[in-house]
């Protein structure tokens, strides 16, 4: 297979990180004889310090016309003192957009060989967690009009809108039921229809839409529960259905609690054209540039990139395998780095996983 992969390395850690996660990729393709063209495009601080914008046009046309889009990282307190219009996050959002990703999956994974990492009780620990966030990627309060900000009588107001048409809602939860099905067949669906209109569409939606998929049992949770039992129990989770603000932050409590935020992936998929891979974690602007950055939740990433964006499931399983060799082989960077393991840095670690493809 030929395919075109664009590489969207970004700030900090991002280029590091992403010349492993490139590494591991192309060594697992040529075991099966494919061969991938790689196209280098700027994006988020990197795209501002040479272009004034942190999503140029050249970038957007550059991921239309690839297979898939494998990003690494965006932002920095280089970049912190901009307006918001300018940030590097907006080149992020902006990429979404463009490429109508409306699908974010976000799997949070206990590996056994990191159990020891996790942030919760051993009690609740030993019951595992194995969920994935299904969160909504183009909608919601992050691209709703009207927003801004003005003075009214004299005192400044800042104000956005959370909005979501019928169509957004269902299209997101049948995304969510079909992955339901390769997995647990469990969907929570997550939102604040106690209290918010957006919510109480949200869930009459998801309702109707499950009607297809009554092999999938769903459940609802307030968003503010949610986050409680996220923590007090989270093998009660497969799948949480959610919206863009409430899915941005139940990811990251998800991903923290593991204990491993540098070990997991993400993937943003369109209704066609090519997917977004990434992995979960920002840029570490604190260690760029040092080789101490994990690069496993990027090569995670390119697995999903495979599986995902290119069905090449045989090679994302080779990739997925050989991390868990290179962990159950005693390797550590610092950031899962445990007594009695082998500390080694982001170049070591990608090149570990490639020689266990
Ligand atoms: C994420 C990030 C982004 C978001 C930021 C960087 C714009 O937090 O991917 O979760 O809020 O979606
Ligand atoms: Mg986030």
């Amino acid at each position: 297979m030929e395919k075109t992969i664009c590489l969207l390395p970004g700030d900090g850690i991002g280029p590091e990180i992403l010349e492993q996660g490139v590494l591991v990729m192309d060594a697992a393709v040529a075991k099966n004889g494919h061969h991938f063209h790689y196209e280098k495009a700027l994006i988020g601080g990197a795209a501002i310090d040479a272009t004034d914008s942190p999503l140029p046009e050249a970038t957007v046309a550059a991921c239309k016309a690839s297979d898939a889009v494998f990003l690494a990282a965006v932002g920095g307190p280089k970049w912190d003192g901009l307006a918001p219009e300018k940030r590097p996050e907006r080149g992020l959002l902006g990429i979404r957009k463009a490429l109508g990703l409306f699908a974010n999956l976000r799997p949070a994974l206990l590996l056994p060989q990191l159990a020891g990492a996790c942030l919760l009780r051993p009690d609740i620990a030993k019951k595992g967690l194995d969920l994935i966030v299904v969160r909504e990627l183009t909608g919601d309060i992050y691209f709703g009009e009207p927003r801004g900000l003005e003075t009214r009588n004299g005192s400044r107001v800042g104000f956005n809108t959370m909005i979501y048409s019928e169509e957004e809602i269902a299209r997101i939860a049948r995304v969510a039921f079909t992955t339901a099905r390769q997995r647990r067949h469990k969907v929570c669906s997550v939102e604040k229809s106690n209290v918010l209109e957006t919510s109480r569409l949200w869930k009459e939606v998801v309702c109707e839409v499950h009607k297809d998929f009554a092999d999938v049992e769903l459940s609802h949770l307030y968003v503010d529960n949610a986050a409680m039992q996220l923590v007090r129990d989270p093998s009660q989770f497969d799948v949480i259905l959610t919206g863009n603000i409430f899915g941005d932050i139940l990811s990251d409590e998800a991903s923290v609690i593991t204990g491993s935020l540098g070990m997991l992936p993400s993937a943003s998929m369109g209704a066609e054209g090519p997917g977004l891979f990434e992995p979960v974690h920002g840029s570490a602007p604190d260690i760029a540039g040092q080789d101490k950055a994990n690069p496993l939740a990027t090569i995670l990433s390119a697995a999903m990139l495979l599986r995902l964006g290119l069905g090449m499931p045989e090679e994302a399983a080779m990739i997925e395998r050989a991390v868990e060799k290179t962990l159950a082989d005693g390797y550590r960077t610092g950031d899962i780095m445990e007594a009695g393991k082998k500390a080694v840095g982001c170049r070591a670690m990608g090149q570990l996983v490639a020689e266990r493809l």
